[in-house]
């Protein structure tokens, strides 16, 4: 059934509101997505601490679980104690491998599992997980099944409206998934595969699961193309989703997370540097100085462009080794203001 957009719906509530996934309650409707490569415990703890009802974690191989890879275990695993409703989110093609991983992520504490059948890199594809499971929606029902049973947790699955621009199975694996594997919430990306995170997402696709799973007590919860507040207040009320999940609009950002939840948003010079400071000291205990070193030159464009630096200064911050060098050019970027925002 098509609907033509209109006005919300009166029964829509508010993003401050709580919602129950399963018997969680997460208490409010703005959640951080899952982000590889970013989403550890101190970047959800970053969304957290500015007001995010529920984050989940970057995309963890359930192979690698069950094969007790030791820094996946340590590092990606690792949950803090401050940071509310946490997911963990696997990816993986085996039941059996899905069962074990499922277990073991269960053991750091999260709330929530959440299942990746979304996502369109090769490397994942070509083991069958990702968005791979569309196209075998058999196989998906038994990986769900298997890490609910493995887990003993609640498990949601985050997937794309399909492979190719038209394609539609996504909203059909979303029903078999909540109809045969008891899926306790469907985050959902309307966008196909093949267009990785580039055009316009469908929200109409959004409005049409939240019609489908009316009444099963399911929510849907709507991902992409979310960068701005305004963009998801506005997403939030054409879809009539259950709630929003806000990935790349909180790299640098995380007052996204405040805005949406009705604090005020405070993003001036002096706090976007206290924020990147908080970043390097919860870096340098997670990986230790040197890799945080490293591993933070891809978090520093996120928020040097909100300060307004560029070019060749942000290009230094690229040539660091070191967190005290990254602090010192932080200070004089403050001592020295350039650009219209400092
Ligand atoms: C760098 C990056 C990493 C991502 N990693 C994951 C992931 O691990 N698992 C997942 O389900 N989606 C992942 N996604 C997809 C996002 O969660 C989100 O669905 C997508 O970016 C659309 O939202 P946006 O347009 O608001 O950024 C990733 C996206 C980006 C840009």
């Amino acid at each position: 059934m098509r609907h033509t957009p209109g006005p919300p719906p009166v029964t829509q509530p508010p993003l401050t509101s709580p919602f129950r996934i399963a018997d969680v309650e997460v208490p409010n409707r703005v959640l951080l997505a899952p982000l590889a490569g970013i989403g550890n415990w101190f970047v959800r703890l970053q969304a957290r601490r500015h007001g995010a009802g529920m984050a989940v974690s970057e995309m963890v191989s359930s192979f690698a679980l069950a094969h007790r890879n030791r820094r996946t275990l340590e590092e990606m695993l690792r949950v803090h104690p401050d940071e509310g409703v946490v997911s963990i989110q696997l990816f993986g093609s085996d039941p059996d491998v899905m069962r074990v991983a499922a277990a073991t992520a269960a053991e750091a504490g999260p709330a929530l599992l959440d299942l990746n059948m979304g996502c369109p890199v090769p490397k994942i594809v070509k083991t069958g997980a990702g968005v791979a499971l569309l196209r075998d929606p058999d196989l998906a029902v038994a990986v769900a099944s298997a890490a609910a049973e493995g887990s003993g947790l609640p498990v949601t699955v985050k997937l794309r409206s399909g492979i190719e621009p038209g394609d539609r199975s996504g909203l059909a694996l979303a029903r078999r998934l909540v109809a045969d594997a008891g899926v306790a919430a469907i985050a959902f990306h309307p966008r196909a595969a093949r267009r990785q995170h580039a055009g316009a997402p469908d929200y109409e696709l959004v409005r049409e699961l939240v019609d489908a799973l009316d009444g099963s007590g399911v929510p849907v919860i709507l991902s992409g193309g979310l960068r701005s507040a305004e963009l998801a207040r506005r997403a939030y009320r054409e879809s009539g989703a259950d709630a929003v999940m806000i990935a790349r609009g909180a790299l640098g950002d995380p007052w996204i997370f405040s805005e949406l939840t009705g604090r005020a948003p405070r993003r001036e010079p002096a706090r976007v540097v206290a924020e990147l400071d908080w970043v390097l000291d919860r870096a340098s205990e997670h990986w230790g100085p040197e890799r945080a070193a490293r591993n933070l030159r891809k978090f520093y464009p996120w928020y040097l462009e909100r300060l307004g630096i560029s070019g060749s200064r942000a290009d230094r911050f690229q040539r660091t080794e070191r967190l005290e060098d990254v602090r010192e050019l932080l200070a004089e970027a403050v001592r020295a203001p350039v650009g219209a925002s400092l």
